[in-house]
């Protein structure tokens, strides 16, 4: 209470469940934010007990949408909001962004709260409900995905400056810091920038050099690549950022590796700074295109509406992934929710600028041995999805051949046909 300072007088502590809720006046609103998983069951089965019809339970946390689903229907009388929170600890103090999913209504409810404490872009809050049950969960499962291929997608600029180019990390800050002044300008770019420039306070030495090169994860990163699996939707660029993540973790058998096979040669002097920005604005566009398809999928088979241009608005402040492009992708949706990211005018125009960029990067760092997993998944997107005649013909002539699976005929549109191999 001493810390809280001038706060404490509106502070009611509370030592057990029941005086938590006998301290609330009914109907009563309470907002949990506890490890995601078996905690929040915990917590809800502690509370249940001691509230009225009426009451609402919100879930602050991580959770995963499926849990959400089924909380939102066994707390039966009791109401029940998922809300996805954005922002760390920055956000928790400064205006996080809220993503809400459960019953509108009861939303309603408490939306001034949280509509009070989000982060605003241009005076407009950055909260919002977006679909029934746990939608507000599976849009921040997404966030989060897109988040960890962002960062992955940075690392890989990161690594051809370090390994590539030979710079140190003090020398690439001034670099992000550019970035940041055009159409990379972001959150994690900015925050890339400070982290290039500091200071180790035991060595002296730039921090990234103390720092090992193994990635945490809370798992949902993982969960969006999953999700996406499950609803058909291809998020390459997220899948290879939750891949790369798991193949940081196998330090010991890099160290093999690079004894066995020695490392990527100096200087990569083919590539220029302007290309890395090229490929970073090109792989984020493509990354975005396949997020927001993944949420009109999942929008289209959970039935929830989901509404793609207030998903954009509630990204643009407070939370991890806010950029400048996500204003962008907004309006993109606002002039057209059913077209493909990618094929809006303005992202159009910056692909066709900038993927030659992407794919000098992704080349010259692939014949210099310079890991680039999801860059390479953004080229290889953007490589297919302009393809109209693939080569998925040849995967359905296989499957017919070992197992009559049958295909349809390009020229006639006759379904199960089968070829010559059948008699
Ligand atoms: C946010 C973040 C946050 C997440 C951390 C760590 O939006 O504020 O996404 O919710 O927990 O970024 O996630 P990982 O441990 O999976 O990297």
């Amino acid at each position: 209470m001493s810390e809280a300072g001038a706060l404490s007088e509106n502070v009611t502590p509370a030592e057990t469940y029941a005086d938590l809720v006998t301290a609330i006046e009914a109907p009563r609103a309470i907002l949990m934010m506890v490890p995601a998983g078996k905690p929040v069951d915990e917590v809800i089965a502690a509370l249940t007990p001691l509230l009225s019809p009426g009451d609402l339970l919100i879930d602050g946390g991580n959770a995963n949408f499926h849990d959400t689903n089924r909380r939102v229907a066994e707390t039966g009388a009791i109401d029940f909001l998922g809300v996805g929170v954005s922002g760390g600890e920055e956000g928790a103090r400064h205006g996080p962004s809220m993503m809400a999913g459960g019953d509108r209504g009861t939303w309603a409810r408490v939306a001034p709260i949280f509509t009070a404490i989000a982060a605003k872009h241009k005076g407009e809050a950055c909260a919002a409900w977006l679909g029934p049950e746990g939608a507000g969960h599976f849009v921040k499962t997404v966030h989060n995905g897109s988040e960890y291929a962002d960062m992955q997608m940075i690392a890989e600029g990161y690594g051809i400056l370090r390994d590539g180019m030979g710079m140190a990390a003090p020398e690439m800050a001034p670099v992000f810091v550019g970035w940041n002044g055009g159409r990379l300008k972001s959150y994690l770019i900015e925050i890339t920038a400070e982290v290039l420039a500091a200071t180790d306070g035991a060595t002296g030495g730039p921090v990234l050099e103390v720092i090992v090169d193994a990635a945490g994860q809370k798992g949902t990163g993982r969960w969006t690549a999953i999700e996406a699996q499950h609803l058909g939707a291809p998020v390459p660029v997220i899948d290879a950022a939750v891949t790369a993540r798991n193949l940081s973790a196998r330090r010991e058998a890099r160290g093999m590796g690079q004894a066995a096979f020695g490392a990527a040669p100096m200087p990569l002097d083919s590539l220029s700074q302007a290309d890395l920005e090229s490929a970073l604005i090109a792989g984020k566009i493509l990354c975005y295109d396949q997020g927001f398809g993944m949420l009109a999928a999942a929008g289209a088979q959970y039935d929830w509406q989901l509404d793609l241009p207030a998903i954009a608005r509630v990204w643009r402040e407070g939370c991890i992934i806010r950029s400048a492009m996500l204003d962008d992708m907004a309006q993109a949706f606002e002039e057209d929710v059913a077209r493909d990211l990618m094929l809006a005018p303005v992202f159009a125009a910056l692909l066709a600028e900038h993927h030659d960029g992407l794919r000098r990067v992704v080349a010259e760092a692939s014949r210099h041995g310079l890991p680039v997993p999801a860059l390479s998944a953004a080229l290889s997107y953007f490589d297919a999805m302009r393809t109209a005649r693939g080569t998925a013909d040849m995967i359905q002539a296989q499957r017919d051949y070992f197992g009559r699976h049958g295909f349809v005929r390009l020229d006639t549109g006759a379904e199960h046909q089968h070829g010559p191999w059948a008699d």
